[in-house]
């Protein structure tokens, strides 16, 4: 069965690469893709997650943490891009495996990717929110904290929510509903808007890089825990240095590559989706490893890392600089890559509701294009208003690991899908075909499903509730409204 439906739903998927049934408009080149790809990438991750990592996991050994996280990206990117270059259509990795592993498992998927991109985007934006509330009290401007902060907070620890006396996070939802607004008129235009934001978000990255380069010490990676030195500070429990730190660290610092995949979903919006999607792809994740890598390093040659567990990391760094201009300016260009980070993933996730409406899997309102924009306005409007919600209500540090499980879930099913179409469609025309695949695939999905492995299980048991709703709606609404293929 599932064979049957991989079949039709390439050749249907193939027939629809040229974009002519779609409504959609074809107006992205590999420069856009690119520029979507890290404008999706730098983010959270990097202007706070390195950090907490170097702080608690990995200290400067967190620059090893960020290259194996992109070790496992580049494998799962490799097949992202085979299969974004062979099956050139919006939805992303729901796409792929509708194409390659059948209809249940692609529900799975879309379901699934609804924590990447929909919960990523209300994590980034809580983190926007941050920003900006730090940078307008620099300005002397205070917003009431009733106005900045959701009302309940949930303890891990004890697992259980308590309420913060407060009301809502008003510029979350603001920045929320903004993007959205952008991308309801306009893929052309929040495009423009992501490429100029991401030059921004660049020039403040490599401006950090140059600046602290040469004021990077060694001596700063002594510390209380590691009176030697080392690179790598001796382990204190599994997961807090050592080698087992950097692993955990790779864990943690994982989030900041969560993007580059956001790419294929523009697939149906781009001119020349064979040749442009690996490089978007691969192009937006290379060009950030090795800007990780360098952040990772200066970070933690200017400031001892236990004293990096703080919101703005970056800030604190920049401290030790004495270029007083220097500090407002990286924090606007954090903020300005938070933002394009949200509109990324909310252009993602209103993509893949489009195809799964499409496929008859969600009400066909999620596939309604607008006649004047040409965009899926009332599926925009619609994601932005749920994504807003959560985002004014929901404590940040709940929603981060289910976003990396998720991601990391929906790599796994990616790189077997990628091995399952070249299996069964061996013929199948892929403009880019990965190298050795029978190695990346399989490195590719078990060094997810090992990244997996490492967060928490609780952060499991809901990524089982979720999924369990999700097969729930499967068998009582989504299989039986499919479109018959
Ligand atoms: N990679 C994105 C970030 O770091 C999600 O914010």
């Amino acid at each position: 069965m599932n064979k049957m439906w991989a079949c039709k739903s390439v050749d249907l998927l193939c027939s629809e690469a040229d974009g002519s049934k779609t409504g959609l408009k074809r107006s992205l080149g590999v420069w856009n893709l690119i520029a979507l790809g890290i404008g999706c990438i730098i983010g959270a991750g990097i202007f706070v997650l390195s950090g907490h990592a170097a702080a608690n996991n990995a200290g400067p050994a967190v620059v090893l943490s960020f290259v194996a996280g992109a070790l496992v990206c580049v494998f799962a990117g490799l097949c992202y891009a085979e299969l974004a270059s062979s099956v050139p259509v919006a939805g992303s990795a729901y796409t792929y495996a509708y194409a390659s592993l059948g209809q249940f498992i692609a529900w799975i998927i879309g379901w699934d990717l609804i924590l990447e991109y929909a919960l990523g985007a209300t994590t980034v934006a809580i983190g926007w929110s941050g920003y900006v509330v730090s940078f307008l009290k620099n300005l002397g401007i205070y917003i009431p904290v009733q106005f900045t902060q959701g009302p309940w907070v949930f303890n891990a620890g004890t697992g259980e929510w308590s309420s913060t006396g407060n009301l809502i996070n008003l510029p979350a939802v603001l920045i929320v509903l903004i993007t959205s607004w952008l991308l309801a008129i306009g893929t052309r235009e929040s495009a423009r808007v992501n490429a100029a934001i991401v030059l921004v978000k660049l020039a403040v990255v490599l401006l950090f890089i140059a600046l602290g380069w040469s004021a990077v010490d060694h001596q700063n990676w002594v510390t209380a825990a590691n009176p030697a030195g080392s690179f790598v500070p001796p382990e204190d429990s599994f997961g807090n240095f050592g080698w087992g730190g950097v692993l955990t660290g790779a864990g943690v610092v994982f989030f900041a590559y969560i993007g580059f995949d956001a790419v294929s979903c523009a697939a149906q919006e781009a001119s020349n989706p064979q040749r442009d999607m690996p490089r978007g792809i691969i192009g937006s994740l290379l060009i950030c490893s090795v800007l990780y890598a360098l952040v990772a390093y200066v970070l933690t040659g200017l400031v001892p890392y236990d004293k990096l567990g703080v919101p703005d990391p970056i800030a604190i760094a920049i401290d030790t600089l004495g270029v007083s201009w220097l500090a407002p300016v990286v924090k606007l260009g954090a903020i300005a890559g938070l933002t394009t980070v949200v509109l990324v993933l909310l252009l993602a996730q209103t993509r893949i509701f489009y195809s799964m409406s499409r496929d008859g899997l969600l009400p066909a309102i999620f596939s309604n294009v607008h006649s004047r924009f040409r965009t899926p306005f009332k599926t925009t409007l619609i994601t932005g208003l749920l994504v807003a919600a959560l985002a004014g209500l929901m404590p940040m540090g709940l929603v981060g690991e289910l976003v990396s499980i998720g991601t990391l879930f929906a790599f796994v099913l990616v790189c077997l899908g990628v091995l399952v179409l070249r299996k069964t469609r061996p013929d199948m025309h892929r403009p880019f075909r990965s190298p050795v695949i029978w190695f990346v695939a399989p490195a590719g999905a078990l060094s997810a499903f090992g990244l997996m492995l490492g967060l928490p299980l609780d952060t499991w048991i809901r990524l089982a509730v979720w999924m369990l709703i999700g097969v729930a709606i499967y068998f009582l609404y989504a299989w039986r409204r499919s479109t018959p293929m």
